[in-house]
């Protein structure tokens, strides 16, 4: 399967407001050709509200998102996504979920290939329903790797695989491919391991944009890894204190009212 050159992507502004709740406040960022993007943060903080945005899915309240200098109109054609559950067709065998869709002349060597990129080439002929939950989740990835996206935007993806496995396909595929990847993760570890740079999101907007430099494959046990890792888990944790200190006026009102 022939590389592709991934999209650029320029997220200007952007506000989200769901009724009263603002999730997404005038968030900038821009993501490379080729990049790897690792987006941390606590829950509830705008992370799956910006991926949503910037695959197309959902309208912006205000601002917007540029893709290779294009304003984004409706669903983002060169992105790809995916969720943690794998929302396979349960009456499609393996073969047929992956290549749904594709041009009828090449679609069954594409989506082969496909498969065989997620270790599952043996498992084509199979139901979803046979497959172990990590299986069905390689299924969905060939399935969004099939298209050749530009952007692959990943929710927490591949959870029920253990963490050495995801992080070696991620990373494998992501080389290969050379799309731009947009990967939210609950895991510090995997984000060192996988992002050109980290990315926290709290309270809706960018609070820490953190270029790794150490070289790949990045080893968890080296001295600089273990810093950063440290480094981003405080900044990543400290929003708790951060709330607090916010609040510590209000709070110092309420009690001396
Ligand atoms: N469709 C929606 N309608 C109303 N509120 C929403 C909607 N989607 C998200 N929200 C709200 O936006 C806020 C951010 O949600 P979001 O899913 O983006 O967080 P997150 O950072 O991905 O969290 P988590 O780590 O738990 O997945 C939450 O308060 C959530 O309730
Ligand atoms: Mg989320």
């Amino acid at each position: 399967m022939a590389s592709v050159q991934g999209a650029e992507v320029k997220v200007m502004g952007l506000t989200k407001t769901y009724g009263s709740n603002q999730v997404l406040r005038s968030l900038d960022l821009d993501i490379a050709p080729g990049e790897f993007i690792a987006i941390v943060g606590r829950s509830g903080g705008g992370k799956s509200t910006l991926l949503r945005m910037i695959a197309g899915f959902e309208r912006p309240t205000d601002g917007g998102v540029l893709i290779d200098g294009e304003p984004l109109r409706g669903r983002n054609r060169s992105a790809r996504t995916m969720f943690q559950n794998a929302r396979l067709l349960p009456w499609e065998r393996v073969l047929d979920n992956v290549g749904l869709g594709l041009d009828k002349k090449d679609w069954r060597e594409k989506a082969e290939k496909a498969l065989r990129q997620v270790g599952l080439a043996e498992r084509a002929g199979d139901w979803p329903a046979v497959l172990s939950g990590g299986q069905k989740q390689r299924v969905a990835l060939a399935r969004a790797l099939v298209r050749e996206p530009r952007l692959l935007l990943l929710d927490e993806p591949l959870g029920a695989l253990d963490a050495m496995t995801r992080l070696e396909l991620i990373e494998r595929i992501w080389q290969k491919r050379k799309f731009s990847a947009f990967l939210i993760t609950h895991d510090v570890d995997e984000a060192i391991m996988l992002g050109d740079r980290i990315v926290l999101i709290e309270d809706g907007r960018v609070t820490m944009d953190k270029r790794v430099t150490l070289p790949r494959p990045r080893k968890r046990k080296d001295q600089e890894f273990l810093t950063l890792a440290e480094e981003v888990l405080e900044r990543v944790m400290g929003d708790e204190a951060g709330l607090i200190n916010g609040e510590r006026d209000k709070i110092e009102a309420l009690a001396s009212a």
